[in-house]
């Protein structure tokens, strides 16, 4: 059996951003082309996407004429997205989603699409969701029912990135608990069971 590093975020996407680039329409097929609609009409929202990555969900945004910040913690994974940029309004922030380098009530709209699983405790995430939205702005976000991180492979060898399962129902608690009201909460199937969990909350 090869060896399997276990890795960080940062580290693990940046050595894994081909890999993650290349399997954008796979990640997708999680979705269901839900997750776009519940935004409503995106033009001229100020929207943050944290956790961006290779820009799968941003970059979309931006073509329904959002003003986008993508942030994400791995610039590899960043570098991607900005090839693929053309010339849409879109900003990238290298940073951190416990600690979100902006100001209070800043944003519209809020999303994480596939990257709670990669936060041990979601508090400090949701509260500075919280914080950064408008009253009344919306938080998307997305929760993958992801039990044991599947081994990537990279150039040298597999990697794991840390990953931790989250309860939906304990998602929901967590964000009620913060003062978010839920609007939605639906679930992505694929045959019996539920692969991803939708959640649309505003503040
Ligand atoms: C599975 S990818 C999802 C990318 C994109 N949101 C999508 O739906 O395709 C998870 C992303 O979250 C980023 N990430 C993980 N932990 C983070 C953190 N604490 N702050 C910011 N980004 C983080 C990773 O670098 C990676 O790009």
């Amino acid at each position: 059996m090869p060896k399997v590093r276990i890795l960080n975020s940062k580290a693990g996407y940046n050595l894994a951003a081909d890999y993650y680039a290349s399997k954008e329409k796979y990640w997708d097929s999680f979705e269901k082309d839900k997750v776009l609609p519940m935004l409503g009409n995106l033009k001229s929202k100020k929207v943050l996407d944290v956790g961006a990555g290779t820009g799968r969900l941003a970059l979309r945004m931006a073509k329904a004429e959002a003003e986008v910040t993508a942030l994400d913690l791995s610039d590899e994974m960043l570098k991607k997205l900005k090839l693929k940029n053309q010339n849409l309004k879109l900003l990238t922030a290298i940073g951190d989603a416990e600690n979100l380098a902006f100001a209070d009530e800043s944003f519209d709209i809020v999303v994480a699409t596939f990257l709670i699983v990669h936060l041990k405790d979601l508090r400090g995430f949701f509260n500075e969701a919280y914080r950064v939205l408008k009253t009344g702005g919306l938080f998307l976000v997305t929760n993958i029912n992801q039990r044991k991180a599947p081994a990537v492979k990279i150039k040298d060898g597999l990697v794991e990135i840390e990953s931790y399962y989250h309860r939906p129902e304990a998602v929901v608690k967590l964000l009620e608990e913060l003062a978010f009201s839920i609007k939605k909460n639906e679930f992505v199937k694929k045959g019996e069971n539920w692969v991803n969990q939708i959640i649309l909350a505003s503040k």
